[in-house]
């Protein structure tokens, strides 16, 4: 690569810095992106650029959840975060995402919905077996269905037997525990029916809110006894889950806003401009809440790199 071009990405790179800098302090009140994404933000910006040039990879974006009610056990606990894969695969049995997914050394994986598409038949929806399995073989898998699966329910609802036969534990609109030495969190996978995210006729107008009330009803009260652990596909009702009792919420969704510059995701699956919560890691300021959201692996995507989320939980 020649100088020019290489000085020319660098003085673009920091030109975004800047504007992520600048977005984030006078447009963002309520909602605070921690100084690790920035930074996170930035050394994609410019090696992840640079790589792109010569081959398309797997991005890596680290994510530091801090919590005062997380229990000390769970201290530097490693949640491995895939979403939205759709069907996409990495190399022959997705080596190279399992080969990433293993160099992350996960204490769990988290999979935020979207595995396949609507439009997958049986067969492909299958394929996607292998994978979990060996991700399975890695740390304890938790899976939860998006809006895909929600489509195409029956199909759905095969693969879920298939999965848990691997031991995955699936988690429709029910709670688990994970247990560290005489601590354990809860984790709660939520699993909304498809009218929350398009109507019957199959525009995207006068949807529900996902709403306190709503969350409740699907997953129960949340006594808060435990550090509360969300896995939800869409980011765009976190203030909801916020206020449902979720200390942390993992989801995905918005593919990162498909088309991203400057910091910001363009579009999301609802065709709605600037989707608030697109990559990284939110927190609301008010209740200490916080969400990393996956910009996904699979579907179209413009200067918005596959990524694997790695999200640490840090005792405050
Ligand atoms: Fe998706």
């Amino acid at each position: 690569m020649s100088f020019r071009v290489f000085h020319f990405l660098s003085v673009l790179t920091f030109a975004e810095y800047c504007v992520i800098i600048l977005y984030e302090t006078f447009a963002c009140s309520e909602v605070d992106h921690l100084k690790n994404d920035k930074f996170n933000e930035m050394v994609y910006l410019t090696i992840g650029r640079l790589c792109d040039l010569k081959k398309r990879r797997l991005s890596v974006c680290k994510c530091n959840a801090e919590s005062a009610r997380l229990p000390q056990e769970f201290d530097g606990f490693r949640i491995v975060h895939l979403s939205d894969l759709h069907s996409k695969c990495y190399g022959e049995n997705d080596a190279e995402l399992v080969r990433v997914c293993a160099a992350l050394k996960p204490d769990m994986i988290a999979f935020t919905g979207d595995l396949f598409s609507r439009s997958s038949d049986m067969e492909k929806i299958l394929s996607r077996l292998p994978l979990m399995k060996a991700l399975g073989k890695l740390a304890p898998v938790y899976y939860i269905w998006g809006n895909h699966e929600a489509d195409i329910k029956d199909k759905a609802l095969l693969m879920n037997d298939r999965l848990r036969e691997l031991g995955i534990t699936v988690l429709m609109n029910d709670k688990a525990r994970i247990v560290r030495g005489n601590a354990q969190i809860e984790i709660a996978g939520l699993a909304l029916p498809s009218r929350f995210y398009r109507s019957p006729d199959g525009s995207y107008r006068k949807l529900p809110d996902v709403t306190e009330k709503i969350i409740e009803h699907l997953l129960g009260k949340n006594d808060r006894r435990s550090f509360s652990l969300l896995l939800a596909h869409n980011p765009l009702p976190f203030p909801s889950y916020a206020e449902w009792g979720a200390d942390l919420t993992l989801s995905g969704h918005i593919h990162g806003g498909m088309i991203r510059a400057f910091g910001i995701g363009l579009l999301s699956p609802e065709r709605k401009f600037f989707p608030r919560y697109t990559k990284g890691l939110y927190r609301l300021s008010k209740s200490g809440s916080q969400m990393v959201v996956s910009p996904g692996l699979g579907k179209f995507r413009l200067n918005n790199p596959e990524t694997v989320m790695l999200c640490v939980l840090n005792k405050r």
